[in-house]
């Protein structure tokens, strides 16, 4: 099984998901341990609860982004991961960082990249009038939410949805699609070449964006 580390800000809910999916012996991944940037971050209890080893990196211990990035490769580098998966961590990672782990590193978006990257993205969505919305796991490139895409998964915005409503619905399919693109990544049916997302056989072709 390929050994995951699963880096939260927040409420974990992604993280959940794939813990989740890993815990079916047959799938082809297991989280090793989940990374914070913020102590206070709820996924942090949900990840013990299922038992997996939980280390907080708190930007404010150090005196700088190069500092701070280096703590988590020390410890990323004691972890062995096979593959990063970005679950609602909101920081923006350096091209020293994204180069150690290439084509390795998985993220979520909560909008149908490449439209609505960046923070905000379903009050965008509704201002720019969209009918559909939904969420995206992609690669992760130096561009902020430009890496190409594995998994989307659309939802309809609906008259009179506000951006929390729309953030609701989007997250229902967020928690189906990143298992999915964490599934089809570790048995090597996709990979990053070349920036694009290439698909491996035609078995999968379909449900690959
Ligand atoms: C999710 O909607 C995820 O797509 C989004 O944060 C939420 C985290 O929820 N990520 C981003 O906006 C990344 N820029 P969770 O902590 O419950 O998984």
């Amino acid at each position: 099984r390929k050994r995951v580390v699963a880096f939260i800000s927040g409420s974990g809910s992604n993280m959940v998901r794939l813990a989740e999916a890993c815990a079916d012996p047959d799938f082809p991944a297991e989280i090793v341990a989940v990374f914070s940037d913020k102590p206070e971050a709820g996924g942090l209890t949900k990840a013990e609860a299922f038992g997996i080893p939980t280390f907080v990196f708190p930007r404010k211990n150090y005196t700088s982004k190069d500092a701070h990035e280096e703590a988590i490769l020390d410890e990323l580098e004691r972890q062995q991961p096979d593959i990063v998966c970005l679950a609602g961590y909101m920081r923006l990672l350096s091209g020293r960082f994204i180069s150690r782990y290439e084509g390795k590193i998985l993220n979520i978006h909560p909008s149908l990249l490449p439209l609505f990257p960046g923070l905000d993205t379903h009050r965008r969505a509704i201002e720019a009038g969209m009918k559909i919305a939904g969420c995206t796991v992609h690669f992760v490139t130096e561009g902020m939410d430009e890496g190409p895409q594995i998994v989307q998964a659309a939802v309809p915005v609906l008259a009179g949805d506000t951006p929390a409503d729309l953030a609701a619905r989007v997250l229902t399919v967020e928690h189906r699609a990143y298992p999915l693109a964490l599934r089809l990544f570790a048995e090597g049916k996709v990979r990053m070449e070349d920036g694009r997302a290439v698909v491996v056989g035609a078995a999968v072709g379909k449900t690959v964006g």
